[in-house]
């Protein structure tokens, strides 16, 4: 018998080196590939429980239930990991059993910190896990890229490469002690969602010469985190990431995520990095930037952050591992059992 309900966790991440554009909108099989280390101390837990009293799906996003596009988003996701068992399951696309998805996040969500990553990741992880799958990792990231192209990254842990349909470690969390630095400078909700974006990014002239300069910018990221070489990841890491906002800000229509706020950080960044700090940023689709550095230079960052205007708040995370699953009840009543974190182990990558 398999699980009722089932709780699972998993981290957002933070790109070094972007996806910004798909090759296949429907699939969500991006335009170039991608690198990035999840953030081990935010998180997304996310409960699936199958209720055969419920007449429709029911999802709780941080204590309040959620209708309209985000809904949708949800269900349909639910939908999907239904149908790619239907044919082993007692459950079908049509009538199948309806579910209760709760989830909760540690961090602010649509602010540029990727809470769909962690939140499409946790919850493919749960509802695969509470319909009795065994998916590989391979095959959940690939599910998860289904809900959110990022997510697919947050399944499993540490360093991260994105390669066409699914992700894979390449180094473990404890491979290199960074730490992302995120400076709030707004918790408004983003005007243009990444989904429109990706959309968007074919409207760019420069989005062409953007792509076949990916390999390029990708081996000298990956080279910068396999030696943990901090010098040679800044340099990268702020090329893509203005790589990125300038074919945001020339599509058709225009994509401006900066604040004023946003450019005095990146300036003040640079100027820390000058003195010797090893200290770089990126930014993802917000105004929010993620400072990231080493974890030595963890204090001067917070420093020069809380001393700019218009920084409201500053949230840190180290590297963290992969999506897991916490706990799971069987019966009716609520007999929850806490498991140990487990994780789909990297041999049974396909
Ligand atoms: O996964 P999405 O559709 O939310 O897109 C993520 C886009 C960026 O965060 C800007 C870049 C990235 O690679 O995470």
């Amino acid at each position: 018998m398999h699980a009722r309900k089932v709780t699972a966790i998993a981290y957002p991440n933070i790109a070094l080196v972007k996806y910004w554009g798909n090759r296949d909108h429907t699939l969500r099989l991006p335009s170039n590939d991608s690198l990035s280390f999840n953030l081990g101390d935010l998180r997304t837990t996310t409960t699936v429980e199958i209720d055969p009293s419920l007449s429709h799906d029911e999802v709780t996003l941080d204590g309040r239930t959620i209708g309209g596009a985000a809904y949708e988003r949800v269900v349909h996701h639910l939908d999907r990991i239904v149908d790619s068992v239907c044919a082993t399951q007692e459950v079908n696309g049509r009538s199948r059993t309806r579910m209760r998805v709760t989830s909760i996040n540690t961090f602010p969500m649509g602010v540029g910190i990727a809470s769909s990553a962690s939140g499409f990741a946790a919850l493919t992880l749960a509802t695969c896990t509470v319909l009795g799958m065994k998916p590989s990792e391979a095959e959940l990231s690939s599910l998860a890229r289904l809900g959110s192209g990022s997510a697919c990254r947050s399944i499993p842990g540490g360093f991260v490469s994105w390669h066409d349909s699914f992700a894979i470690t390449i180094a473990p969390a404890q491979h290199w002690n960074l730490m992302d630095v995120i400076a709030i400078i707004s918790n408004e909700h983003k005007t243009v969602s990444s989904t429109e974006g990706h959309a968007l990014a074919e409207t760019s002239p420069l989005q062409a010469a953007r792509i076949t300069d990916t390999s390029r910018r990708y081996e000298l990221c990956r080279q910068a985190i396999m030696n943990c070489d901090f010098a040679a990841l800044a340099e990268v890491v702020e090329q893509d990431a203005l790589m990125m906002h300038a074919v945001a800000m020339t599509s058709q229509p225009s994509i401006i995520y900066w604040a004023s706020t946003t450019l005095n950080i990146l300036s003040a960044v640079r100027e820390l990095r000058e003195s010797g700090v090893p200290v770089t940023f990126t930014i993802d689709a917000g105004p929010n930037v993620h400072c990231i550095c080493e974890q030595h230079a963890l204090k001067q960052v917070k420093q020069m952050l809380w001393q700019m205007s218009g920084v409201i708040d500053v949230i840190q995370s180290g590297v963290g591992g992969p999506a897991s699953v916490i706990a799971q009840s069987h019966g009716s009543h609520d007999d929850t059992q806490q498991v140990t974190p487990f994780h789909i182990s990297p041999k049974d990558r396909v």
